[in-house]
């Protein structure tokens, strides 16, 4: 239902999805291995996992990590933001292009309590009702692959980096989601809720 009243909008800046895999691969092996992996898959939790993402959705966040003239990037991030200062448009549709070619492991959960990842699926399902939260598969897809190219896969991520962006949309910290459709959503959420979900996105496949 929010796909439907966003999507007219935002069409019109979908980033290209054309990169050189061979040219993002140098790069990433070469500059961001040692946070994400080099493959993406992130040993790190607090680091996302970037394999297997949309090349759309890795490319508009490098570009919204990017500091352009005296305004502030639209993405914070103290480590990102100089980690795309030397990355040209090119470089980063190639790294987008590598990062979406490789296959994710997805995160293991440590969590072993049944009833949090059931209140997790519930609310990733269905929303919650008393609170109006939507139901998060009607942007991100039941199993969690996403919809390309603006709502980015979760399945499989590391529940510590999706409580920290749930968290950072909830605080007004990062706030480059266009229309603010994601802080919409978490505004209306508990920090247990939070917690819940991203664990049950973490089994998702
Ligand atoms: C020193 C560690 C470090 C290095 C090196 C690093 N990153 Fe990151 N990266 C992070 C962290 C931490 C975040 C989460 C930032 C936040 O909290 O918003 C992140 C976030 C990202 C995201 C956003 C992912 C998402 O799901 O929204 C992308 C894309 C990304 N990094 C790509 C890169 C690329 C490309 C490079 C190399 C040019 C790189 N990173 C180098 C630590 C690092
Ligand atoms: C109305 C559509 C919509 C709904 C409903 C929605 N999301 Fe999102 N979500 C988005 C969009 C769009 C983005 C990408 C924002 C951007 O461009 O940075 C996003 C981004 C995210 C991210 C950041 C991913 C990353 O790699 O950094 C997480 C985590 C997330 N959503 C979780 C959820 C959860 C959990 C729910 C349900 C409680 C939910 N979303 C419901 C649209 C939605």
């Amino acid at each position: 239902m929010f796909a439907f009243i966003f999507s007219n909008q935002i069409l019109a800046d979908t980033p290209s999805t054309h990169g050189d895999s061979e040219k993002g691969k140098e790069i990433a092996t070469g500059v961001c291995a040692g946070c994400h992996n080099a493959d993406g898959n992130s040993v790190i939790p607090n680091n996302p996992t970037l394999a297997g993402q949309h090349p759309e959705y890795i490319t508009k966040q490098l570009m919204d990590f990017k500091v352009e003239g005296d305004s502030p990037a639209k993405r914070d991030s103290q480590v990102m933001v100089s980690m795309v200062a030397a990355l040209s448009a090119d470089d980063m549709q190639n790294i987008a292009a590598y990062y979406a070619q490789q296959k994710i492991t997805p995160a293991t959960t440590t969590n072993s309590d049944e009833s949090l990842l059931e209140v997790g699926k519930r609310i990733y399902d269905g929303g919650n009702l008393e609170n109006n939260v939507p139901a998060c598969s009607s942007c991100h897809s039941p199993n969690g692959a996403g919809i390309p190219p603006h709502y980015p896969k979760l399945a499989g991520q590391h529940p510590a980096y999706t409580i920290s962006q749930l968290d950072a949309f909830y605080r007004g910290g990062r706030t480059n989601d266009i229309n603010h459709s994601m802080q919409k959503v978490v505004l209306r959420m508990s920090a247990q809720q939070i917690k819940a979900v991203a664990e049950y996105i973490a089994t998702l496949h």
